[in-house]
């Protein structure tokens, strides 16, 4: 049922004609399709590159080892490399010979093998584009000091200092990003691109391509915008008989009531006013209430345009209809 992205996935192919030289971060509001187009991307690469993709999130990680797991595959055989030359297809965590992970005990060990792997396939002439997903899960992880920023480091190394693989990290935590993005250490070795929820004309054309007519896809589009998880469900609610009308009203009073308790924990209600009227706020600092909106996913914050909105269409619909009783 993929569709569309056809621009994000230009942009992303263009990583493999271009020497990798700093860390791209993919983010954008929640749900928007960044995993997907991510994944697809990966597919598409052909005997170009080799995608590498790691899912921080499948498991909680809340010591090293829990870490190790998630980002090695291990396997019997002693010698990797001409496994994952032969393959044409996406590889789900790091591959390492299961008597070396043994040895694994510290992310010093775990660097020094991915950079050492990574060299290998390089001089065989395949370009590793490896993809971590969600790498905010480790924000509050402490191994000798934050995790995170070793990992930052070691991003760094393989990018700008040895251009040995593109790195690209997704999150859809705008305060994870915007965490990241005022550090100092990232400055001028990272980039960021929006994977933002598909606009209206796009949205439209995929609901009636998968069998709404034209007046359901209006009224759906005007609940969730162009939000492609809540669109998928909209197909399926429709292949299984369902009244789209009475679904998005339904899902509207699901959102409304999660929001509606936030409202008296908000210092001054009148951002909602303010959200509701003008939909993207611009902010010098984020407040207390912005911080509350955001970790309760309302609103996503998005640092590289300093500025704050909705998490989506339907976000926007209930504080609309929030504000108007305040
Ligand atoms: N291009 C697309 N075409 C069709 N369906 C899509 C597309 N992108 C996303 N979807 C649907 O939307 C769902 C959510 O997308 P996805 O998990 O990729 O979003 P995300 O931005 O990674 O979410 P999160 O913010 O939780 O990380 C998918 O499971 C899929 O059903
Ligand atoms: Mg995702």
């Amino acid at each position: 049922m993929f569709f569309d992205r056809e621009k994000e996935l230009s942009y992303l192919r263009s990583l493999l004609n271009s020497e990798p030289n700093q860390i791209l971060f993919i983010y954008g509001p929640i749900n928007s399709g960044k995993t997907t187009l991510l994944l697809k991307f990966l597919e598409s690469l052909g005997d170009e590159g080799i995608g590498i993709y790691v899912n921080l999130r499948s498991r909680p990680i809340l010591r090293f080892d829990d870490f190790k797991d998630l980002l090695f595959s291990r396997t019997r055989s002693r010698d990797v490399l001409p496994l994952v030359l032969a393959s044409m297809e996406v590889i789900f965590g790091i591959p390492v010979p299961k008597k070396i992970w043994e040895t694994i005990e510290s992310p010093r060990d775990a660097f020094d093998y991915i950079t050492d792997f990574l060299g290998k396939l390089r001089k065989k002439g395949r370009l590793p584009i490896i993809v971590f997903d969600e790498l905010q899960v480790l924000k509050d992880l402490k191994v000798n000091g934050p995790l995170i920023y070793e990992l930052f480091n070691f991003f760094i190394h393989l990018t700008k200092e040895l251009h040995l693989a593109h790195v690209i990290v997704s999150t859809s935590d705008g305060l994870f990003l915007s965490n990241v993005y005022t550090h100092a250490s990232l400055y001028g070795r990272a980039k960021y691109f929006l994977v933002d929820d598909f606009d209206e004309e796009t949205a439209l054309a995929f609901l009636i391509s998968n069998g709404l007519t034209e007046e359901e896809s209006k009224i759906v589009v005007e609940y969730f915008g162009g939000k492609p998880v809540y669109l998928v469900e909209v197909i399926n609610e429709k292949r299984a008989g369902r009244d789209i009308e009475e679904y998005c009203r339904e899902q509207f009073m699901v959102r409304l009531n999660q929001v509606k308790p936030l409202v008296r924990k908000l210092n001054d209600p009148s951002i909602l006013i303010d959200l509701g009227e003008r939909e993207v706020l611009e902010y010098d600092e984020l407040t207390e209430d912005m911080l509350m909106l955001a970790r309760e996913n309302v609103i996503f914050i998005d640092p590289v345009r300093g500025v704050i909105r909705p998490q989506g269409r339907l976000e926007l619909k209930v504080i609309r209809f929030i504000s108007e009783k305040l």
